[in-house]
């Protein structure tokens, strides 16, 4: 198992039990500053539940979740919405707000957490949007009128908003055909290496073995709510976990 000397995230002996069920049970996992991290795992397996623990926005039954030095159990409500600012997230739909344009999609989180003044707003949203390759001309589509893939895009401009110092993506190419999955990953890898400067960690769930492997510093393989390998990517194929075999041969 993968430790770090001063990672972005550290995941403490955390279990998560809903009911009857255990869902998350004594994982530790820490995530390398400025790189690239994919957590695997079956359908159910408790990934979106470990993101979400990394968030914030789910409490352990037990352990503790520690960003950027901050343990989050520690932080009220209140701090944990000032803290929520470190974090991009780009769901699996991308959950961009239907009856807002894409540029009022992007302009939200600004109008929301920032004191900018709208001229500042409008700039800094054109901006975003053309970092992702949207063109101008869709600037003020509704999501309905964009396709998946651009959705995906003002998604991404959306959590890149706040210049976050942690990406968080749920399976960012479900759904998605294979040249947009591409145009996703590479969108990824930019996004991480066009912050170097500034730290910028990523943390991806995926079901893609293939692209897992090309865009990944790290991965992780989660099985019933532990961990049950973590290695870097070159060596994360050559597993001897059974259950790792398996995911990479489907
Ligand atoms: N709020 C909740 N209340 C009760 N059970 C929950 C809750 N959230 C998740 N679960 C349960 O936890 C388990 C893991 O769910 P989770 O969404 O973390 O899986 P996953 O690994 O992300 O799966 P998938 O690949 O299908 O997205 C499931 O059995 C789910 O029903
Ligand atoms: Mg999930």
């Amino acid at each position: 198992m993968l430790t770090f000397e001063n990672p972005a995230i550290s995941v403490k002996g955390v279990t998560k039990i809903y009911g009857e069920q255990t869902i998350l049970n004594d994982l530790s996992f820490d995530v390398e500053r400025n790189k690239i991290t994919t957590i695997l795992g079956f359908s159910g397996a408790g990934k979106s539940t470990l993101l979400k623990h990394i968030l914030g926005i789910t409490q352990p039954t037990k352990g503790t979740v520690e960003v950027l030095g901050q343990d989050l159990t520690k932080l009220d409500k209140v701090g944990l919405r000032e803290f929520r600012k470190n974090f991009g997230m780009l769901f699996q739909y991308a959950a961009l707000f239907d009856s807002f344009t894409a540029a009022e999609n992007v302009g939200f989180p600004l109008s929301e957490f920032t004191k900018l003044k709208p001229a500042e707003i409008n700039e800094k949203v054109k901006d975003l949007l053309i970092s992702v390759g949207i063109k101008e001309e869709s600037f003020n589509r509704l999501p309905s009128e964009l396709s998946g893939g651009m959705r995906k895009r003002v998604g991404l401009a959306r959590a890149l908003a706040l210049s976050p110092h942690i990406m968080l993506y749920d399976e960012p190419t479900t759904g998605l055909d294979p040249i947009t999955t591409k145009m996703v990953n590479n969108l990824i890898v930019d996004t991480a290496k066009n912050h170097k400067d500034r730290e910028m960690t990523s943390v991806i769930i995926s079901h893609d073995v293939k692209a897992t492997m090309e865009i990944s510093d790290y991965v992780a393989f989660l099985d019933r709510g532990k961990i049950i390998e973590y290695l870097p990517v070159e060596e994360f194929r050559n597993s001897d976990k059974e259950l790792v075999q398996e995911f990479l041969r489907l």
